[in-house]
């Protein structure tokens, strides 16, 4: 499975991309907004600190406004992802840049026929949001596992991307059924890492270790 950090926070997409566990980044116009940064140079930030895929969304609503937009956001970089919504315009746009060989995340997806519908536009992403879906009484596992159903039957290679993931335990239950990529805030992916018995393990042998007055040279 694939990590993606969802966030447009440089010292944040930093701090992941150290971990080496990094393997892209998502934004959104929201988070670019919470950002207060410029979009265009953010984008170019972000590119160069990942080589995997970087999201950058257009904002057009039509066709041809988003192609225009997406010709500027693919001048950025060579790991730029064109993010297009979940609308006739914004699939229209995934067939076309899809067909020229840029990579493209079909956003906003909150049912199977719709991933099926961007399976079809050639999407090398689909991003099912997961906590959206779950805040408004569905489920969003089932979503992920019915399109995992889906794309495995016609043997379509979109990468599923669980997105608006909240909590590690979207991320284990997203992995369990086979989703690509998983898309997370930096807290969801340090919220991995996490385990009582780790720190407590790790505080017995620390403190067992004192006991011999050795210590491991380390030069
Ligand atoms: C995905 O690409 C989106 O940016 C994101 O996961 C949305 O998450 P939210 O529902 O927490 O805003």
């Amino acid at each position: 499975m694939k990590f993606f950090v969802d966030t447009a926070d440089i010292a944040d997409i930093k701090e992941m991309a150290d971990t080496g566990l990094l393997d892209g980044v998502t934004t959104n116009p929201s988070l670019i907004a919470k950002s207060g940064r410029d979009f265009m140079e953010v984008t170019k930030e972000i590119c160069g600190l990942v080589d995997g895929p970087v999201s950058a969304e257009v904002v057009a609503l039509d066709h041809e406004t988003m192609m225009k937009e997406a010709e500027t956001l693919r001048k950025i970089a060579d790991n730029v992802c064109i993010k297009v919504p979940l609308t006739i315009d914004g699939l229209k746009t995934c067939k076309k840049l899809t067909s020229d060989g840029t990579m493209v995340n079909v956003t906003l997806c909150f049912s199977a026929n719709q991933a099926l519908l961007a399976a079809k536009a050639g999407a090398t992403f689909v991003s099912p949001f997961i906590g959206r879906h779950d805040d408004n009484g569905f489920d969003g596992m089932e979503l992920i596992g019915d399109i995992r159903l889906i794309y495995n039957n016609y043997d379509f290679q979109t990468e599923i991307l669980a997105a608006s993931i909240r909590n590690p335990v979207h991320v284990l239950q997203s992995a369990r059924l086979g989703a690509d990529v998983a898309t997370m805030p930096p807290a969801v992916i340090k919220g991995l890492f996490k385990h009582v018995l780790t720190d407590k393990g790790l505080e017995g042998f620390i403190k067992d270790w004192e006991k011999t007055g050795q210590s491991i040279p380390t030069s």
